[in-house]
């Protein structure tokens, strides 16, 4: 078997086609074979994170998905609700960064496989506490790395280290230009910068020790269950309430946005599929200035609240911007359609769509996670901008 096929499904257990699920997530008719692993999901309690457990969950049943999650301000265990009782999938509730926690985790589990998306991953607290994200994303990965490293000692090629990143780390580009794998390394705001550094890290621990690593960048993610300190739920949750929607600066920088299914669909595919020390990038090919993002979101908004057209685009608020404000992101995901045949499953229209109706539906779970300390960020943040 070589390195680049270590994922796929092994001959040991057979299932029916009920459970038939290949790993690029499209419904096989016929019997197909998994072979057992135990996955370490960090993380798996946040927004990309719960996507990603509940995938595994669901696509995979004989696959133990084990959720690891320190549940900080960002984790929710009611964001994987509809799973917690399933017979494959377990939650452990600790910190990447203590030492001997993650030692004993992987000497109690025996785990096969690492998919690490733990981190602190809002660029606005990156900038009030740089120093949370460098323990977090740097040395809660070096930490994990290292335990791996350890602990997978003989079996590099059996085992998988999959990192999550962000296109973040490749700075910011003018008006024109595409992020690829090659692009160079160009962080500006703490959190882009340690989430470059911890990637620095992974290909370190696969050049100079063969751990078996895969990276992957992904563009701006939106959709169910994404916490409203971030655009587009902070937004939608505030014409929700008639408050005023905070547009940084005037609103000129783009965003390429990708719905959150479809990261975890990727996911779902590298994983399986990728070589060892390989990288991905992860993109929709849908780029967005942030004022037309959110004036279509008014629109939508509207349309659902039964408000005249119009209404929600004047609480459109233009606030000062933020500190080193990268002007644009886009992705070329070239790579990951030639090489893996992944592309996004809807427009951004539909996606956004699916999410606002998400959003209204699920009144409680958007009360809760702006219950408590959320009303202390929205100040700090907001008032007086
Ligand atoms: P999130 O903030 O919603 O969730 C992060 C999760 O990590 C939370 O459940 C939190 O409790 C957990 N966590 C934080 N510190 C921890 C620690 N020390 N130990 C264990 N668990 C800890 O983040 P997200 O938006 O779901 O992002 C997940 C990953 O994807 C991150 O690595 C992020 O950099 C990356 N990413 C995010 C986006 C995006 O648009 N949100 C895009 C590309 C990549
Ligand atoms: P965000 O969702 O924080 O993601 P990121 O900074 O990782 O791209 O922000 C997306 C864009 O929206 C970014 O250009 C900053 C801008 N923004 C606002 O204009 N107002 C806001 O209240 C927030 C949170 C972000």
């Amino acid at each position: 078997m070589g390195l680049g096929t270590i994922f796929v499904p092994q001959p040991i257990i057979v299932l029916n086609s009920k459970y038939g699920h290949h790993p690029n997530g499209r419904i096989n008719n016929k019997r197909i074979s998994l072979r057992m692993k135990k996955i370490i999901i960090t993380g798996g309690a946040g927004f990309i994170g719960s996507h990603v457990v509940r995938r595994f969950v669901k696509n995979y049943p004989a696959y133990n998905i084990i959720n690891l999650d320190k549940l900080t301000y960002a984790g929710n265990l009611a964001n994987l609700k509809d799973i917690e009782n399933e017979p494959n999938y377990k939650f452990i509730k600790g910190d990447i960064v203590d030492v001997d926690f993650i030692n004993k985790l992987f000497a109690d589990e025996q785990p096969d496989a690492v998919i690490h998306l733990a981190a602190e991953s809002h660029v606005d607290r990156s900038i009030t506490n740089p120093l949370q994200f460098v323990i977090t994303n740097v040395t809660g990965t070096v930490n994990l790395l290292n335990t791996a490293r350890h602990a997978w000692q003989g079996k590099y090629d059996k085992t998988r280290f999959y990192h999550v990143s962000t296109d973040e780390v490749y700075g910011s580009l003018g008006e024109t230009g595409m992020f690829t794998e090659e692009s160079g390394y160009d962080p500006h705001s703490p959190y882009s910068a340690s989430k470059a550094s911890s990637d620095h890290f992974v290909r370190a621990y696969f050049d100079t020790y063969g751990l078996g690593t895969v990276i992957s960048n992904c563009s701006n993610n939106y959709g169910s269950y994404h916490f409203p300190e971030k655009l587009i739920p902070l937004a939608i949750n505030n014409i929700k309430q008639n408050k005023p929607v905070p547009v940084y600066g005037k609103g000129e920088n783009v965003r390429d946005w990708l719905w959150v299914e479809d990261h975890a669909r990727a996911i779902d595919l590298i994983f399986h599929k990728a070589k060892a020390g390989s990288t991905y990038n992860i993109g929709g090919h849908n780029e967005w200035k942030n004022v037309d993002l959110i004036k279509l979101l008014c629109r939508i908004m509207d349309k659902k609240l039964n408000r005249p057209a119009g209404a929600s685009e004047r609480l459109i608020t233009f606030v000062t911007d933020r500190a080193g404000h990268d002007l644009r992101y886009a992705i070329d995901a070239t790579k990951l359609k030639n090489e893996l045949g992944w592309v996004p499953s809807i427009t951004f229209e539909e996606g956004l769509e699916k999410t606002v109706e998400w959003y209204l539906a699920n009144e409680e779970w958007l009360n809760d996670v702006t219950s408590g300390h959320y009303q202390q960020y929205y100040d700090g943040q907001y008032n007086n901008r």
